[in-house]
């Protein structure tokens, strides 16, 4: 079995690209990045790329018309590069019907919360700002709605006294930077099974 081929759509520094590319370039899991996409062309995602050698490209939703056309211009390029799995990490837009249904079930997120709470945007400050005691990360699948599709992987971090939210957001980072590449290698080893929404790990 060949390795999987990942897409992966950023927006902003591109810290979880990076670790899912350097657990690839490891060996660690049987997918390699086949290229990188963002609709922002100052993001750090876009370097990190073009440093690795993985094709690095910018689309700018500017240009489009609507949603749904940004989003059939993203799926060519996907096609382009023989992708078989979109990994979502730190892209700030809500996936629309039309990618959703070009990758049916091939659309993941990295989410930087315990899901079903804190969702949306700026996780890590909702869990501080609420006074949880564990928060933690989420890679689930992507549905229609906001951060609500069958989770795959979860894990947990305790929020101290002394906590700030930026101190809490890099703890919570420490683990998405290896739940990530994780379920990412489970989902390369066909090791995954959905079954409703509940996702069964083989
Ligand atoms: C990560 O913390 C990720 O979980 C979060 O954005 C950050 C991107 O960092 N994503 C969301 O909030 C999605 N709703 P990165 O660019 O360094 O990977």
């Amino acid at each position: 079995m060949g390795k999987l081929r990942l897409g992966v759509l950023a927006s902003g520094r591109g810290s979880n690209l990076q670790s899912i590319m350097d657990a690839a370039a490891a060996g660690k899991i049987k997918a390699e990045v086949a290229a990188v996409i963002s609709d922002n062309k100052d993001a750090f995602a876009l370097e990190r790329a073009r440093k690795a050698g993985i094709p690095a490209l910018h689309v700018n939703p500017k240009n489009f018309g609507s949603k749904d056309e940004y989003e059939r211009a993203i799926i060519k390029l996907l096609k382009d590069h023989d992708v078989q799995l979109v990994c979502l990490a730190g892209y700030m837009r809500i996936v629309g019907k039309v990618i959703l249904d070009a990758f049916p079930n091939r659309v993941i997120n990295i989410h930087p919360a315990l899901l079903p709470s804190f969702p949306g945007l700026h996780g890590q400050h909702q869990a501080w700002e609420y006074g949880v005691k564990y928060s933690g990360c989420t890679v689930h699948f992507v549905d229609e709605g906001m951060d609500t599709g069958p989770i795959i992987i979860q894990a947990v971090v305790p929020v101290f006294d002394d906590d700030t939210a930026d101190t809490l957001a890099a703890r919570i980072l420490e683990q998405e930077h290896i739940i990530y590449p994780e379920a990412i290698g489970l989902l390369a080893e066909g090791r995954v099974k959905l079954n409703g929404r509940k996702v069964l790990v083989k």
